[in-house]
């Protein structure tokens, strides 16, 4: 593969927004070139960090950097306007999940990008972490004989003081602990089954100290080939939890977020060592050059991403209307 140096601004400086330099600081063939976010002293802050130009003025970033590849590290209802803007001045997008806060968003996104040419990839994270890229090709071996089933839980404070206050207002984050770590569930049962969504119910409960979103939510889903998954997350105070168990007929895995794998084959779980330890955000980067340099899209292409919306979109109708939601791909 030839490398060609490549420039990249990130859009946003907050809690992301390090893990995007840190990658990019250790990538082969990139280079960080300048940081926006309206909070000056704080683009400032990061631009410091990592010897960067700082903007308050994304567009203004864009048109004078004129960068390779822009990263959008923003709140949720900004990610359609910021990257129509960036894709229609030529940039490659790493663009942060969800995609957008409707499927009509993400459908201007995918349009922009075709108009011009160019990249994009969602930043859908679980694709790239050690201990699920290993669970996934296990699932795919067909060594536990029929999968059966799927459960995902999800416990977080999720209305903590420290939590911007955007991700609490639905006009704004799209919706609470479901669109934000919700998605990722989707997309991590998803992907790792290579089963899209067929049908779902959910529900969701508004009990939050803060904002308007949902605090927690149940969504019961069936996969391709009538694979039932269930998802439960929580945003009120209880213990932490993000863990997601995949039932076959010969065995189970266990999956523990940051913490590895875990295998049964009828007795109790025997943890998994050496699930690798490549950093998930350079692999998404990776990903990314690779897409470039060879003008094809990245393995998470943005219509995967747009269809983690569509679920999304139905969860909330279900949980609105107590109706069951078709999807229809
Ligand atoms: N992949 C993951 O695991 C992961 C983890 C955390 C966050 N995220 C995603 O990353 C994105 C950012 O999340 P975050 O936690 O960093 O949020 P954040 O609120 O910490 O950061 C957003 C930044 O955008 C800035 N901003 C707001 N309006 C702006 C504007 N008009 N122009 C320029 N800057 C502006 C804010 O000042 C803030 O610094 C979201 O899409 C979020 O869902 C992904």
């Amino acid at each position: 593969m030839q490398e060609k140096e490549l420039k990249v601004a990130v859009l946003g400086a907050g809690a992301i927004a390090g893990d995007h330099f840190d990658a990019i600081r250790v990538a082969k063939g990139l280079t960080a070139c300048a940081v926006a976010d309206i909070r000056s002293e704080r683009a400032a802050e990061v631009a410091g960090i990592y010897g960067i130009k700082a903007y308050q003025d994304y567009r203004e970033m864009i048109l004078r950097e004129r960068p390779d590849i822009a990263v959008i590290a923003l709140p949720h209802f900004l990610h359609k306007e910021s990257a129509v803007f960036a894709a229609a001045n030529g940039c490659h997008l790493l663009l942060e999940k969800p995609m957008a806060l409707s499927v009509a968003e993400c459908d201007a996104i995918i349009e922009a990008g075709r108009r011009a040419d160019i990249r994009i990839l969602v930043g859908h994270t679980q694709h790239y972490i050690a201990e699920n890229i290993l669970a996934k090709s296990m699932i795919q071996s067909g060594n536990f004989g029929k999968l059966v089933m799927i459960h995902d839980a999800r416990h977080i404070n999720y209305f903590r003081d420290e939590r911007p206050l955007w991700f609490l207002e639905k006009e704004k984050a799209g919706g609470g602990i479901l669109a934000n770590l919700g998605t990722h569930s989707i997309d991590k049962i998803q992907w790792l089954t290579e089963r899209p969504v067929r049908k779902l119910n959910a529900s969701a409960s508004y009990y939050g100290s803060r904002g308007n979103v949902e605090g927690s939510g149940m969504i019961f889903m069936e996969l391709d080939g009538g694979i039932p998954a269930a998802i439960v997350q929580s945003g009120y105070l209880g213990a932490p939890r993000n863990e997601t168990e995949i039932i076959f007929t010969e065995g189970m895995l266990k999956l523990v977020t940051g913490e590895g794998l875990w295998i049964s084959r009828g007795g109790s779980y025997e943890k998994v060592e050496n699930t690798g330890n490549a950093a998930p955000f350079s692999l998404q980067y990776a990903d990314l050059q690779r897409s470039i340099l060879n003008g094809e899209d990245p393995s998470c292409t943005p219509e995967y991403a747009r269809n983690v919306i569509a679920v999304l979109e139905a969860v909330y109708r279900s949980a609105e209307t107590g109706t069951e939601q078709q999807l229809r791909w």
